[in-house]
């Protein structure tokens, strides 16, 4: 059977549950990916335009390091990749994570929480990312998944292995 991972970044937890009950679904296997400097809960915030979300959200800079304690991928077909929603777009590690992992002949799939924002802004982030990283992989319609009734529409439409 192929395999599945889901990998997510999560500050504050919401993600970090969303995506356990999306690999529990898929079957998938789980890993966390953690910031190289973890965030304090000033550098998360969003009202203080000169926090260290903001700078980095707002910022030319599209990476931010992330930990090198990501599981090698090879022996998976399908690679999800969850995360919460920062100023419309993923958080920046989120590209040095496409960066770190081989995606070529991978479905990829990716998903958010959010406090409201759509997956629109997001899908064309990441969509950048794996561009500039030249990879042939299936880039899947992400959604953010804020409840358990989106996450089953999402996973049914998956075109996974
Ligand atoms: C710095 C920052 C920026 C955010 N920007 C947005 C946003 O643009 N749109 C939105 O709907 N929610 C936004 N949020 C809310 C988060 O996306 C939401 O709370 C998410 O579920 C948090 O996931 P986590 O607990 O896994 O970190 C933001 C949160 C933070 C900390």
């Amino acid at each position: 059977m192929a395999k599945t991972i889901v990998l997510y970044y999560s500050a504050t937890g919401t993600t970090k549950a969303r995506a356990q009950k999306v690999a529990a679904a898929l079957q998938a296997d789980l890993a966390e990916i953690h910031a190289a400097k973890p965030y304090t809960a000033a550098d998360l915030d969003w009202h203080d335009p000169q926090s260290r979300t903001s700078v980095e959200q707002y910022g030319h800079d599209s990476r931010v390091a992330i930990k090198d304690d990501l599981p090698g991928i090879s022996g998976y077909s399908n690679v999800v990749i969850g995360h919460p929603i920062w100023w419309a777009i993923p958080p920046r590690l989120i590209a040095a994570t496409i960066d770190r992992l081989d995606l070529n002949g991978k479905n990829l799939a990716t998903f958010a929480t959010s406090g409201g924002s759509t997956y629109a802004n997001s899908q064309r982030n990441v969509a950048r990312t794996v561009k500039e990283n030249g990879y042939r992989v299936q880039v899947n319609q992400g959604a953010v998944l804020n409840s358990d009734v989106a996450q089953a529409a999402w996973l049914k439409q998956l075109n996974f292995n």
